[in-house]
């Protein structure tokens, strides 16, 4: 049992999160870099294939590759075992991006130092701050011009509404970028030229009393003001506190720049450090603790394959507890039956590999013959425990879909209705009406493109879509409340989930503030959780 405690003691599983362009490919890359985990720069797949995510999507041997690539990266570092949750970002931003959050026990935020806070941070931030997971700030892109340090780190309290505290600072930026002071060890850390284009060097240290050596590292004008930021820094009493940052309350804010691989290292060391093993996981009345012998774990992704030979598909797991075996039985709860898990994968780096045994923490993709669903829980039979249900999010995009062609009713029917149980998209209908024209909520527009293309491909039906001009979904949680009584808006509509919960879908967030003032018994839900 002591191999199973230190196996899971040394896990790290955390996603990053950012707006894109703002360089998390990149400083994923640099991080796999230091774990050995690849050997140059580039091996990461990169925005090249995000670009082409409608393509990718549409040819099936590439799509095996996406499914599995823009999961979750494994690597070793100074003995941690650390799984990089990746949340895709770019066209193919999806529900599936915030489930993947799910699956994480912290997140790093990456920030482009010129730019602040972008839209899809804000919407990241969200989910993890739901969790409460402790989350960490690398500000990226020193290298170019940067707004002021204390500007950004406003900006991240004030919007965010977290406590923020440096662990290093810059020193200048863009043209004039000569590193950063960090504050824990109170030393200078000098960027050179040489660190663009290189792979893995370490920065010059330099103490701030050595003036001479400073004054040469970063000339006097930048040492002056860096003394004074340290001394205003240090005065401003905010104390470094460790249950606040695994609270989720105060976000440790590394600066650097992933491109010139300035900053990472010592970030990644200090995130080590700061995060911890895999968190318990609530069950119902029961807490699930990681090191609990009996294996379990969770549901939080599906990727349909595109063979329409075989409806086959693929289910992300993420091991809440225990160790998984490759050969053992294991208890599906919500399908009530006992099963083995086929072909247990896991990526390393860009390899995949089928695995014989993973541990609390990890994520594996199993092959699913259509039997699960998101939020399902797998465990032993001897110890059952049912996990909270992942929570359904607002989707963003909506659009009305009826079939062309009226003989096909059936096969619509069942189309839309096992993409949406997948979670690719979520559907809605109008009170009391049928399915003949369904309407389709999403997250990412890309979303639209693969349902057509499912549709005609797996199901033999052509469709037509027709955008509707919602932009905000609310499910209505009063247990009894007269809907069609509600004083709302024309441009307002009342639909129901699959599962019959009452949603209104509003034009814009006007109208939703309208609606809340216009009846003041009504409340309203973001997301919905099973
Ligand atoms: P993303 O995954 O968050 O979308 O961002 P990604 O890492 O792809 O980075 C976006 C662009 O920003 C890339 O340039 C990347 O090289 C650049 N970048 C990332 N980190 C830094 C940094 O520290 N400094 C500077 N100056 N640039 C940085 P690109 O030209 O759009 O793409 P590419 O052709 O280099 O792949």
């Amino acid at each position: 049992m002591a191999d199973l405690k230190h196996e899971i003691n040394r896990r790290r599983t955390f996603a990053i999160i950012s707006h894109p362009d703002a360089g998390k490919t990149t400083l994923t890359e640099k991080l796999l870099l230091y774990g050995g985990a690849i050997q140059q720069a580039g091996a990461v797949k990169g925005k090249a294939a995000a670009r082409h995510a409608v393509s990718d999507w549409m040819e099936l041997e590439k799509q095996r590759g996406i499914s599995i690539t823009s999961s979750v990266m494994q690597f070793e570092y100074e003995g941690y075992c650390i799984n990089i949750l990746d949340t895709p970002g770019h066209q193919d931003f999806s529900e599936d991006t915030y489930r993947t959050l799910m699956a994480a026990d912290s997140a790093v935020m990456v920030i482009d130092a010129a730019k602040g806070i972008e839209p899809q941070t804000r919407k990241l931030f969200r989910i993890c701050a739901m969790r409460h997971i402790p989350i960490f700030t690398f500000i990226n892109k020193l290298d170019r011009d940067a707004r002021s340090p204390y500007d950004l780190m406003e900006e991240l309290e004030n919007e965010f509404g977290i406590g923020t505290y440096p662990m290093n600072w810059p020193i200048g930026s863009g043209v004039d970028f000569k590193g950063v002071y960090d504050r824990e060890n109170r030393q200078i850390l000098a960027f050179r030229e040489f660190h663009r284009g290189q792979d893995r060097i370490s920065a010059i240290a330099c103490s701030l009393e050595d003036t001479d050596t400073l004054d040469g590292l970063i000339g006097e004008k930048l040492r002056t003001a860096l003394c004074d930021d340290v001394e205003l820094l240090d005065g401003a009493g905010y104390e470094f506190d460790l249950d606040a940052v695994r609270a989720g309350k105060l976000s440790p804010v590394f600066f650097g720049s992933a491109l010139n691989n300035f900053g990472v290292e010592p970030f990644l060391e200090s995130f080590l450090r700061m995060t911890m093993s895999p968190l318990p996981r609530t069950a119902g009345d029961e807490i699930v603790d990681p090191f609990e012998d009996s294996f379990s774990a969770f549901v939080f992704k599906i990727q349909a394959n595109m063979n329409k030979a075989h409806r086959d598909r693929i289910a992300f797991m993420r091991i809440c507890s225990g160790k998984f075996e490759r050969d053992r039985e294991y208890y599906h709860v919500q399908g009530g039956k006992a099963l083995r898990l086929a072909q247990p994968q896991q990526l390393m780096a860009s390899e995949r590999a089928v695995i014989d045994e993973a541990y609390a923490g990890d994520i594996i993709g199993v092959f699913d013959p259509g039997i699960f669903s998101i939020g399902d829980t797998v465990c032993e039979k001897s110890h059952k425990v049912t996990f909270e249900g992942i929570p359904t999010f607002a989707p963003e995009h909506f659009a009305a879909v009826e079939r062309t062609d009226t003989m096909k009713r059936k096969q619509f029917e069942k189309g839309i209705q096992q993409i949406a149980q997948e979670g690719a998209i979520q559907i809605f209908h109008e009170p009391n009406t049928g399915m003949e024209e369904v309407i389709v909520g999403v997250v990412g527009v890309l979303q639209f493109e693969v349902l057509e293309y499912r549709l005609k491909t797996e199901y033999g039906v052509d469709v037509r879509r027709r955008p509707l001009p919602y932009e905000v979904i609310r499910w209505i949680d009063n247990e009894e409340i007269d809907i069609a009584a509600l004083n709302l808006t024309s441009d307002t509509k009342w639909v129901q989930d699959f599962r019959g919960n009452d949603l209104l879908l509003f034009a814009s967030p006007w109208n939703v503030n309208w609606a809340l003032n216009k009846n003041p018994d009504l409340r309203l839900r973001e997301f919905n959780r099973e």
